[in-house]
């Protein structure tokens, strides 16, 4: 099939390789002639495990190429794709500029039946927008169809997931549209659910919300494990063997970032509010996730006797591990605290220093893990990448100049801390910090 992509962003690019590895045609575009440029000498303009690979296969085959003209590569497919930003507006609703701009430019362009898909997190409705922007930029009164597809991809495994789906969503109120896109997918052989392009629309934003709903439920129920004795990830734990449940999200901690669950549950908030509907709860999901720093913050003030003068190291900056995105990242909020209050403040990550770097530069900025506790009061690992679980423990706890470890992921052994002699402070696991225990 030959297909042109709208965005070569993270989403667009990994579709576009995946669906040039199918045997499809792809074609993909591009606002930014550097990345248009980059793809089309075989390197993927993000970091995505095994994507470059398959970019340069493709490319040597000449299945996928990239450009600028969207109008161009429109007239030559007979599927688009919209993958473009929606970021949030100042309301905190997603801006749709992007994928209004992308189906003005198919409308121009439309010189035959075509099918538009949307694969942009847009808000119930943009499907119905989307057509009827097309129809009035259409020079022809060609016929087309408008398809939901929303995507599930994480950062990270981006590849995998698009290869591997649990499932994939196709919306559309024309099943001929609907069966044509089922036809491009069917190589994969996961479980494909059909429906309306409504439906296909909330799907995804329910998605995201109930993930960020599971980890601020966690994070609440932390609270009340630190006020009571518990240990949260006990209580997860065994909340998890119930399949009902599931294990998965339920990681009590620093909170959720990135690009997506912030932004669509705002969203999805706004949404309940524009149909009449009551959006506390989803509200409620944001409000305890802002609290997570602020608490955390809280407890080295209270351990330290305050921040002012005090040198706080923090392990890990990007929003998971894995990636350089910081977006909405709990580091930077942490940061943004201790500065306030005075302290030092010392980081280290593997890939993400250098975007950090260009919003706080007061931060020392360090080498590796044992450089960040040279001669600090405290230790707080924000983000859980694999190379600080199996840390020397013993050496950064005689360099420090008080050995205090706040763990914002529930990484470590609070046992195994403590023996080292370490003060140890994990989210929830009031087993191990009596002190925040509430007798009533
Ligand atoms: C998320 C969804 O998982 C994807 O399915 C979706 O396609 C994507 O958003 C999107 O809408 O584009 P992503 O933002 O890449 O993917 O990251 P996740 O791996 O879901 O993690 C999100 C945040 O939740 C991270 O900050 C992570 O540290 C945090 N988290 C996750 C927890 O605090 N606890 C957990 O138990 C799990």
């Amino acid at each position: 099939m030959k297909i042109a992509i709208a965005g070569a962003g993270y989403v667009g690019l990994v579709t576009g390789v995946v669906f040039a590895d199918l045997g499809n045609e792809v074609i993909c575009v591009d606002i930014d002639p550097a990345k248009v440029d980059a793809i089309n000498k075989g390197q993927s303009t993000i970091y995505e495990p095994g994507l470059d690979e398959l970019l340069q296969r493709n490319l040597e085959e000449g299945r996928i190429t990239a450009m600028t003209d969207l109008q161009r590569a429109t007239r030559e497919a007979e599927v688009v794709f919209i993958c473009v930003g929606t970021p949030p507006s100042e309301t905190g609703e997603p801006d749709l500029k992007h994928v209004e701009a992308a189906a003005a430019a198919i409308g121009q362009a439309l010189n035959g039946y075509k099918i538009i898909v949307n694969k942009s997190t847009v808000p119930v409705g943009t499907g119905d927008r989307i057509r009827r922007i097309i129809e009035q930029h259409r020079r022809e009164p060609h016929d087309f169809d408008v398809v939901s597809n929303p995507e599930f991809l994480r950062e990270g495994s981006a590849v995998h997931d698009t290869l591997y789906p649990d499932r994939i969503v196709i919306g559309a109120d024309n099943p001929r549209a609907a069966m044509k896109i089922v036809e491009l997918y069917a190589a994969l052989e996961r479980p494909m659910l059909i429906t309306n392009l409504a439906t296909a629309e909330i799907i995804k934003y329910a998605s995201n919300t109930f993930l960020a709903l599971k980890i601020s439920f966690i994070n609440a129920i932390a609270d009340l494990c630190e006020r009571t004795g518990a240990d949260v990830t006990q209580v997860a734990k065994a909340m998890g063997y119930d399949s009902r449940i599931g294990h998965a999200f339920l990681q009590a901690g620093l909170g959720f970032g990135g690009s997506c669950f912030p932004k669509d549950v705002q969203a999805f908030a706004h949404t309940m509010q524009r149909y009449g509907l009551d959006p506390t709860l989803f509200q409620q999901v944001l409000a305890i996730n802002d609290a997570r720093p602020v608490q955390f913050v809280e407890r080295m003030r209270a351990r330290l006797g305050g921040l002012q003068g005090r040198t706080v190291g923090l392990l890990g900056l990007s929003f998971k591990p894995n990636t350089d995105d910081i977006r909405e990242a709990r580091s930077l909020e942490v940061i943004r605290l201790l500065l306030q209050e005075g302290a030092t403040v010392k980081a280290y990550d593997p890939v993400a220093m250098p975007r950090v770097q260009a919003i706080y530069p007061a931060v020392l900025y360090c080498r590796n893990a044992y450089e960040v506790a040279e001669n600090a009061d405290a230790l707080a690992l924000i983000t859980e990448w694999n190379e600080f679980r199996q840390l020397n423990f013993e050496r950064i706890r005689d360099s420090m100049r008080q050995p205090n470890l706040f763990d914002g992921r529930n990484l470590y052994d609070p046992q195994r801390m403590r023996k080292l002699g370490f003060y140890y402070y994990g989210i929830g696991r009031a087993a191990e910090n009596s002190e925040f225990k509430t007798v009533l």
